[in-house]
């Protein structure tokens, strides 16, 4: 236990009926982002990530798959993990539901549920989808080709007509519409609060959460005809990582969760269900829900039947890994849905990071190289041009934090590319280059106010291109335990040996046409 204050973020954990694709890779890296920063920033994180193992969808992936649902997830589930570490990701743990703890867990808060007649036994008749793993209410629904029925997701539904328990959720509409009044961040961002708002308006009725008709799931406790429906045993992920049912250690220190990060698809799920069911067990919801978007492919829909899918792991191959974490923040409002393009990916690529940021720092180095004898000029007194410069960059940790707290990733990034950009147009005025024969001290003040506006940009900017950044701060010489964010105001010791500068951003250049 620490004296830091504790932080616990969680990234929805995926079907293992298929392979990790940009969407799960693009939901992980915006949690990654906020664990890093709220780490550097001084807080005791808890990042989760995982694998959601159970449902109708899962097994039938499996017996597709020709192997038994364990032996299809023990593998599936592996390709999540592989892609975590792939990808940088800094998750402090990883959660399989069909691990004994959660199992456990679901098992637990069910119980507690009976206990307090939340959930009661009856019939379930109705529409399912096996794609959507959900309920769909008849007036819900939509047309499809040749008479079908469709759920508003496009997805098939079946007729499904079996014994099941029901949570009350009708009961929970008032609480849960005080509970939204009464927290006005929980739902971000805005425009998703509303429609949450007038879902729950328009009235809750009982949700169906068991199931009779297969068996790969959570067995509900004294009943083993049932297992549990799948998004009541998924959701319960998040208190199972802090030891639920026992409440005295993590779950005392972690629990509510600070932030769970979902796409827009399943914030019904975490915003409506699952504050209800907490709230019925007597627990505390999560403080935060952030829907985020979806990303099209060149335009288009990303679909398997496409064939448009895309693999992170191979556009990492092709552009370089900070390059595509910068790219996924940075391209849309985090929030609205967005396009992937060939063209913006290499656009952002040579524009804003090797020409921006990666002249702004190797020029600035070289220079210092070259003029400064490697070493950490020593800066003399600062002119209103110098001070507005490094004031611009001191504001830099205040404004992030804000952006960070409220998941606007762009909105942080822009703020610190107009740093970036002032900071080269102060190159270009001061022009230090001129400076080394008129007035070479002169010329090392301008030298250390761009070092240390580079420092502090690195600083910030190690959450979004960690391997990067912590190379851009090793040629800065930044000592190890000098990169959190208690040393972003402490400026660098002139003097000090720096070493030989090297680019950290490549241009992306188009290969060759094969002839
Ligand atoms: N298993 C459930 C979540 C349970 S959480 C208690 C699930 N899994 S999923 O694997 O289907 O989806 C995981 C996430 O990927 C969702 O947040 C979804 O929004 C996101 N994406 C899937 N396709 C996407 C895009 N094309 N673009 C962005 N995100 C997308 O739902």
């Amino acid at each position: 236990m620490t004296g830091k204050p504790a932080y616990y973020l969680t990234t929805p954990i995926y079907y293992v009926n298929d392979s990790p694709h940009i969407g799960h890779a693009y939901t992980t890296l915006a949690c990654d982002v906020v664990a890093r920063f709220k780490r550097l920033d001084g807080f005791d994180v808890k990042f989760l990530t995982g694998t959601d193992e159970h449902g109708q969808k899962v097994e039938k992936s499996a017996n597709n798959a020709g192997v038994s649902p364990q032996a299809f997830t023990d593998r599936v589930s592996q390709n999540f993990r592989d892609l975590a570490a792939f990808m940088g990701y800094s998750n402090d743990d990883f959660i399989r539901t069909t691990e004994p703890r959660h199992i456990k867990a679901c098992q637990a808060l069910w119980q507690t549920l009976i206990e307090k007649g939340e959930i009661f036994l009856g019939a379930y008749h109705g529409w399912y989808s096996v794609r959507d793993e959900a309920f769909w209410g008849e007036d819900e629904l939509k047309a499809g080709p040749d008479g079908t029925k469709l759920a508003p997701t496009g997805a098939p539904v079946d007729w499904v007509e079996e014994p099941s328990y029901f949570f009350r959720l009708s009961a929970w509409q008032d609480k849960l519409l005080a509970f939204y009044e009464a927290n006005p961040d929980f739902i971000a961002p805005a425009s998703r609060r509303n429609e949450v708002l007038s879902f729950v308006k328009g009235g809750l009725q009982d949700l169906s959460v068991s199931r009779t008709s297969f068996k790969w799931g959570v067995p509900v406790p004294g009943d083993d005809a049932h297992i549990m429906y799948v998004w009541l045993d998924a959701l319960t992920n998040y208190i199972t990582a802090t030891g639920y049912p026992d409440m005295t250690g993590d779950y005392a220190r972690y629990w509510p969760a600070d932030l769970h990060m979902v796409g827009k698809d399943i914030l019904r799920f975490h915003a409506v269900y699952w504050p209800a069911f907490l709230m019925a067990a007597g627990l505390e919801p999560p403080k935060r829900v952030f829907a985020h978007g979806w990303w099209t492919n060149e335009g288009q829909k990303i679909s398997k039947s496409l064939g448009n899918v895309i693999d992170p792991i191979k556009l990492v191959e092709t552009y370089g890994l900070d390059q595509v974490r910068y790219f996924l923040l940075r391209e849309v409002p985090f929030g609205s849905d967005g396009d992937f393009s060939h063209r913006a990916m290499v656009n952002r690529m040579n524009g804003e990071l090797a020409n921006d940021l990666g002249n702004l720092a190797q020029r600035s180095l070289s220079m210092i190289n070259k003029n400064c004898d490697g070493r950490m000029p020593q800066a003399g007194t600062f002119s209103p041009e110098d001070l507005e410069l490094l004031n611009a960059s001191a504001a830099l940790l205040p404004q992030l934090r804000d952006s960070i707290d409220r998941q606007l990733f762009h909105e942080g990034l822009e703020t610190v590319w107009q740093v970036v950009r002032a900071a080269n147009g102060y190159v270009d005025r001061q022009a230090p280059w001129a400076l080394k024969k008129t007035d070479p001290a002169r010329m090392a003040t301008v030298l250390y106010v761009l070092a240390e506006t580079v420092r502090q940009i690195a600083l910030v900017l190690q959450p979004v291109m960690p391997t990067t950044m912590s190379r851009l701060l090793d040629q800065l010489a930044v000592p190890p335990d000098h990169r959190d964010f208690s040393s972003f105001e402490v400026r660098s010791q002139s003097g000090q040996p720096l070493p030989r500068p090297e680019g950290v951003f490549p241009r992306f250049v188009e290969p060759e046409p094969a002839s």
